[in-house]
């Protein structure tokens, strides 16, 4: 039995802290450029596994001069990997640019020869054997096809809504406890960038059947709604000294789907996806930063102390 199984991304970020921006045709020096695993549900797995839960990933990973990296940092974080398939290909990279003295991330990205993930390769006998499917929407039709098996089966499926996708209305659909970030949900609503946050909810949400909406405004924190009580609560971002924010709203989704499968309330899963958030933002990187369970209850008590 798996606590959380991810279906989606797993990419490779080249991570380039600086103190300030290069200008065009600059040649810049760097203290440093390091090399870690990202990728939306794979850093969430990531994140379920450093917690004490039990991961496992069923995604598509090329063969590629990574891959060897890739393996074996599933396997010393403990995600299961016997469900990953392997093609030909390349595994999609990403450069991302820190500026330390703001804590933001400007991410460029590649797809370029990444294998896909087709619907007829998920293992629909493995998802019975998860408490929580989480998905993206990396591979849309795969995690389409995913999220409905999770469904007929009565299994909650925790979707991190980040990129637009011409299916996104009927994977989430699917989907028992939607989060998404600011930007899917103007994205997916039409709605004005100066929307109050409460009215984009109330909007994302009626065109919603989930049970749990959820919304992240990175550190303005996130507000949600549960629908079974039609209460809406706010989740203030911890304040920390934020070096990197990469891969903050992918820890979110990992502790959150986590301590959903640990029946944790809504508000109580919420509370500590972004305590778990907020600690990896002090460091560089999506996966360096990842509190164990100890860290967290450490950084909660320190916190509201
Ligand atoms: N600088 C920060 N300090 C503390 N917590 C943060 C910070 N940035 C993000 N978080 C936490 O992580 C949650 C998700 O962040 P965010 O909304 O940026 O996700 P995102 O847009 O999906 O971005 P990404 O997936 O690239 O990290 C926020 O609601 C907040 O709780
Ligand atoms: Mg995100």
């Amino acid at each position: 039995m798996y606590d959380v199984l991810g279906v989606g991304c797993n990419a490779v970020d080249y991570l380039c802290p600086m103190d300030r921006y290069p200008i065009e045709d600059e040649k810049m020096q760097v203290e440093r450029i390091e090399m870690q695993g990202g990728g939306n549900v794979a850093t969430a797995l990531v994140a379920v596994a450093r917690l004490g839960g039990r991961a496992a990933f069923h995604t598509v990973i090329a063969a590629d001069h990574n891959t060897e990296g890739i393996l074996a940092s599933f396997k010393r974080e403990k995600v299961n990997t016997d469900h990953l398939i392997i093609k030909d290909g390349n595994n999609p990279l990403a450069v991302i640019l820190i500026n330390r003295s703001i804590g933001s991330r400007t991410i460029m990205y590649s797809k370029r020869n990444v294998p896909t993930f087709q619907p007829d390769e998920i293992h629909g006998e493995l998802i019975q054997h998860a408490k929580v499917l989480l998905i993206d929407f990396y591979f849309p039709e795969a995690s389409l096809t995913a999220s409905k098996i999770a469904r007929s089966l009565h299994i909650p499926v925790v979707v991190d809504a980040e990129k637009p996708s011409p299916l996104a209305g009927q994977i989430l659909g699917n989907c028992t406890h939607v989060i998404a970030s600011r930007g899917f949900v103007l994205h997916f609503t039409g709605m004005d960038q100066n929307t109050d946050e409460h009215a984009l909810l109330e909007e994302f949400s009626l065109r919603l059947e989930s049970p749990f909406v959820c919304i992240t405004f990175g550190e303005r924190g996130a507000l949600a709604i549960d629908r079974a009580t039609n209460r809406t609560f706010r989740q203030e971002a911890f304040k920390v000294d934020t070096v990197d924010s990469t891969g903050a709203g992918d820890v979110f989704h990992g502790a959150f789907a986590y301590f959903l499968s640990r029946e944790f309330t809504l508000e109580k899963a919420t509370l500590y996806a972004a305590a778990c958030a907020a600690c990896k933002c002090r460091q560089i990187g999506g996966r360096s930063g990842i509190p164990t369970l100890d860290e967290l209850e450490q950084f909660m008590e320190e916190y509201t102390d």
